[in-house]
């Protein structure tokens, strides 16, 4: 496993590549949800700190489109930073996993899949109201 932390894993996205380039495809057998929203941060400062909270709902599939940038999720025991890079690589975050997203570089696009429509109801904005959320 490439993580200590729980309720996150790795998705490969499979890719066609030719001479004339690649070409990735998400259907939804390569998915461990049904896709109900999908937004993307774009034109995003490298100084900017993005995320900062948790789900009680939403499961997410985070994909680099362009460009990098980091995830730091923390399952409330462990945390851990991960670098994302390529657009073939999914990270699927699960519900009740605390995220933050960084050290985004000039030209990045940040993707999300998202299981659920917009609901602000559903989001923890603060860390400890999240640790006392999973910890009990
Ligand atoms: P925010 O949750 O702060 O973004 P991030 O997690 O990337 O830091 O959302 C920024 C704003 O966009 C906030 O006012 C809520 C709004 N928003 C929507 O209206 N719909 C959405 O689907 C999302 C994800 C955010």
């Amino acid at each position: 496993s490439m993580s200590n932390v729980k309720h996150i894993k790795f998705i490969e996205i499979p890719k066609v590549h030719d001479e004339r380039g690649s070409l990735a495809v998400i259907e939804k057998d390569v998915l461990p949800f049904e896709i109900k929203r999908v937004y993307y941060l774009f034109d995003v400062p490298s100084s900017s700190y993005r995320g900062g909270h948790a789900h009680k709902e939403q499961e997410s599939i985070i994909i680099a489109l362009s460009g990098s940038f980091e995830v730091i999720v923390d399952d409330g025991f462990s945390r851990e930073r991960i670098m994302l890079n390529k657009p073939t690589q999914g990270l699927f975050i699960s519900t009740n996993v605390w995220r933050e997203i960084d050290n985004f570089s000039s030209g990045a696009v940040c993707l999300v899949l998202a299981s659920t429509t917009y609901n602000e109801a559903e989001y923890i904005r603060d860390y400890q109201d999240f640790k006392n959320h999973v910890t009990g």
